[in-house]
């Protein structure tokens, strides 16, 4: 071997780009200081900057590894008051990973091959002590080496992790697929949105895509577009309605297509309160329309009706033409009260409220009432026990419950029982955020009308308020009851709230607010 060529024994490898240029701590122990002294003199001709501690006894030993920093244990194989094994215990002990390595005349082959078993990073005879500084060297990058791995996969784990996090943290269905449209993945959402659908992984992804045919995914994947539509679905929660959008998953380094995510949003309570708002719209044009019509009507039939009286004074009762203007003024009455009836719907009436207790108003209704709907149906009451007070028109309100008990007779042609409640309660905030307009929060005098009857079905129940509409036969509805109810309701800064169960019976509650409570500001005032 050519003398200026060092052996890869005695190499001295140049630190590693990047390597951190500090002092090492080498806590060496050994019992004997000419040995201690030789591996000192060692390492410093090797130019190794470093710290040597040595230390003889157990306790030091100890001592200096609990300081902590040491960067490798250099020690003897067997010194008289502790086994080498012994320390190596101890050094593993406190960091698995401070490289030991034991210097020794007196190891032997075998006893080398169970410290490396144990543990050892590495071992040098004392004959061959040249090798020391290389032994080091690589052990520490050795350690480096694996410390920055360790680092670099604990901040994949964190990333992993936090990724994770966020798939299962967000609240709409994730669904990935491949590219041929098979799902490979779903976030827990998709979980327990479809518990019965599970296990999702290689199904195809048109489970969630409206149509059932994949028609958005396909679509997605063949432009690389993004696509959107809308399906209902049966969820653990019951049927809802979906907005399902599709994305092109992309391949980060090469933007390659390599699949498409779906991702799947309820829009249940969205659709509700929009349908809500659209209903709320569509009555607020329909009133300020009929409100509109009736005003300038009524007008007309006050023209008519003074005519008529003047006609009825002067020709003689004798006279045949006497009647035919007898009939003028009874269609002018009808006319006069269906106009009332728009004007109640379109919230133009004159009220003249007063303080009322709404137990009270409704207890001196009960005879007439029943009278009004007779002996096969049995009126029950049931009132708050404290005074259920709002301010009110008392002759209008009469005019809501009257409306609310014909109408629950009509839905029970067998006859059967009416339910007649009254309550008070404190809307929340959230509870009228979540029910949309017209609720709103504060505290209600509530009246229900509960009957047993055919109950509504959603094409009637959009169309509820409506004035003129009705599902009675021709000449037995004008369809303006319940356009009364509501108009008066809301005259009075409350709102209807109607449940009903298709041949079970429907419950319609007004909410007026409780006397004391601010009425609302703008329209419903
Ligand atoms: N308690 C109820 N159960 C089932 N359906 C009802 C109930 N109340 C109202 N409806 C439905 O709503 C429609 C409209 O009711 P509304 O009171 O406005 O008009 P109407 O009762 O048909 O006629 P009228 O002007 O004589 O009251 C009814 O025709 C009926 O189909
Ligand atoms: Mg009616």
């Amino acid at each position: 071997m050519n003398e200026s060529t060092p052996s890869p024994e005695t190499a001295v490898p140049d630190p590693l780009p990047g390597e951190r240029l500090r002092r090492l701590k080498i806590l060496h122990l050994e019992d004997s200081p000419v040995d201690a002294l030789l591996v000192q003199e060692m390492l410093a001709s090797e130019n190794m900057d470093c710290e040597i501690i040595v230390v003889s006894e157990p306790a030091d030993f100890e001592r200096e590894l609990a300081r902590g920093g040491v960067d490798v244990v250099i020690s003897d194989y067997s010194l008289p008051r502790y086994c080498g094994t012994d320390a190596l215990k101890r050094t593993r002990e406190a960091g698995p990973e401070t490289p030991f390595i034991f210097v020794s005349g007196s190891i032997g082959e075998e006893r080398a091959v169970e410290a490396v078993r144990l543990g050892a990073t590495d071992y040098v005879m004392k004959e061959h002590l040249r090798r020391l500084g290389l032994a080091v060297r690589r052990a520490v990058e050795a350690a480096e080496s694996a410390r920055r791995r360790r680092e670099a996969e604990t901040r994949l784990a964190e990333e992993r992790n936090f990724l994770a996090d966020v798939f299962s943290s967000v609240q709409d269905g994730i669904v990935v697929l491949d590219a041929d449209l098979k799902i490979v993945q779903t976030n827990p959402t998709m979980e327990k949105l479809f518990p019965d659908r599970m296990p999702l992984a290689g199904k195809p992804g048109s489970l969630f895509c409206p149509g059932g045919d994949g028609s958005i995914a396909a679509t997605t994947l063949r432009d690389g577009c993004p696509a959107q539509s809308v399906c209902t679905m049966e969820t653990a929660e019951g049927k809802g309605e979906f907005s399902v959008y599709s994305y092109p998953l992309l391949e980060r380094s090469t933007g390659r297509q390599k699949g498409v995510i779906l991702y799947v949003r309820n829009v249940t309570h969205e659709h509700a309160l929009q349908q809500q708002l659209f209903q709320s719209q569509k009555m607020e044009s329909i009133g300020k329309l009929a409100g509109g019509v009736a005003h300038d009507f009524n007008n007309i039939l006050q023209a008519i009706m003074g005519f008529s009286e003047i006609l009825e004074g002067e020709i003689p009762e004798d006279d045949p033409r006497h009647a035919d203007v007898l009939e003028i003024r009874k269609a002018t009455d009808r006319a006069v009260a269906l106009t009332r009836q728009l004007l109640a719907f379109s919230r133009k009436q004159v009220l003249n409220p007063v303080d009322l207790d709404m137990n009270g108003l409704v207890g001196n209704m009960g005879g007439m009432l029943q009278r009004l709907i007779g002996a096969n149906f049995q009126l029950r009451y049931d009132f708050d026990s404290a005074p259920a007070r709002v301010h009110g028109d008392t002759g209008q309100i009469e005019q809501v419950v009257l409306n609310l008990v014909v109408n629950a007779r009509d839905a029970m042609p067998k006859g059967g029982e009416i339910a007649i409640a009254t309550r008070q309660r404190e809307v929340e905030e959230p509870e009228a955020a979540g029910r949309g307009a017209p609720w709103r929060a504060g505290r209600f005098v509530c009246l229900s009308v509960k009957d047993t009857g055919t109950g509504i079905p959603p094409d009637v129940l959009a169309r509820l308020f409506e004035p003129f509409f009705t599902t009675k036969e021709k000449g037995k509805g004008t369809g303006l009851g319940l356009s009364t109810v509501y108009g008066i309701v809301q005259q009075h800064g409350g709102w209807v709230d109607v449940e009903t169960q298709e041949g079970r019976g429907s419950t319609f509650t007004i909410y007026l607010p409780a006397l004391g409570q601010e009425p609302p500001k703008g329209p419903a005032a």
